[in-house]
């Protein structure tokens, strides 16, 4: 492969639509300010401490990769007011609905990246993140696509680095070959412990869970969410 057609290096592990529907010009709005207003600058130098991202006190800093429409995200930084959350997605119409969310109710624990989470993960310091949830991601199940899924040797090495020891990586599914795919990867890697006392457990929806669009749809279809914890050693 010559470097010309080696994908960017935005697009590392980014192999979905950037775009859908047109969005309205409401929501165009609210994407412009609220971009303005909450997306990093990852030109500029990653703080030592993120907790300085934020405009109000936090005590902790959790990421979540691929919010999709927001409503999980946006639940979880309206429950936990003095956590920082980041929130990762590059699909311009789930990061245009989550900045009309925050334009009616703005949210001074969060901030947001739109575009491929490799990038921002780069950017963060050693041991500086309390969580990640990688809720649904793309599931890629066919065979021949598996080595798109965001779950990969190189990946599991970058959430390692930002992770504090004993933080949490959470990874939820309703694909049986992505959940068995994460475990032995996880596994594989060595720097996680998977964190499951029962077999149930592997079935029991994280605490709070308000649930996902995409989760909904997978159950309206048939399929079983698996929702997956994994401690930083
Ligand atoms: C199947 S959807 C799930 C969305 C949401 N988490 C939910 O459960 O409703 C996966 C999301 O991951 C995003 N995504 C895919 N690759 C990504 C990457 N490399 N970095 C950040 N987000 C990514 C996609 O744009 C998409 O919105």
């Amino acid at each position: 492969m010559s470097p010309q057609d080696r994908p960017s290096r935005t697009t590392e592990a980014f192999f979905g639509r950037r775009r859908g529907k047109p969005v309205r010009p409401q929501q165009a709005a609210a994407l412009e300010s609220g971009l303005d207003a909450y997306r990093l600058d990852l030109t500029a130098d990653a703080p030592s401490d993120l907790r300085t991202l934020f405009e109000t006190e936090v005590s902790a800093v959790r990421l979540e990769i691929g919010f999709g429409g927001g409503e999980h995200l946006l639940h979880r930084a309206i429950e936990a007011p003095t956590t920082g959350f980041i929130g990762v997605e590059p699909f311009v119409n789930g990061m245009a609905k989550m900045m009309m969310a925050v334009r009616a109710r703005p949210l001074a624990n969060l901030r947001v990246h739109d575009d491929d989470a490799t990038r921002l993960l780069d950017w963060l310091p050693p041991a500086s993140l309390d969580g990640i949830d990688l809720l649904y991601p793309d599931p890629w199940p066919k065979k021949k696509h598996w080595k798109r899924r965001f779950v990969s040797p190189v990946n599991l090495e970058r959430f390692a680095r930002v992770l504090k020891p004993g933080a949490k990586f959470r990874f939820a599914s309703d694909i049986d070959t992505y959940v068995n795919w994460t475990l032995l990867h996880c596994r594989a890697h060595g720097a996680f412990a998977w964190q499951a006392a029962e077999a149930a457990d592997w079935h029991r929806p994280y605490e709070g869970w308000p649930g996902t669009r995409y989760e909904a749809k997978a159950i309206r279809e048939g399929r079983r969410p698996a929702y997956l914890t994994f401690v930083r050693k």
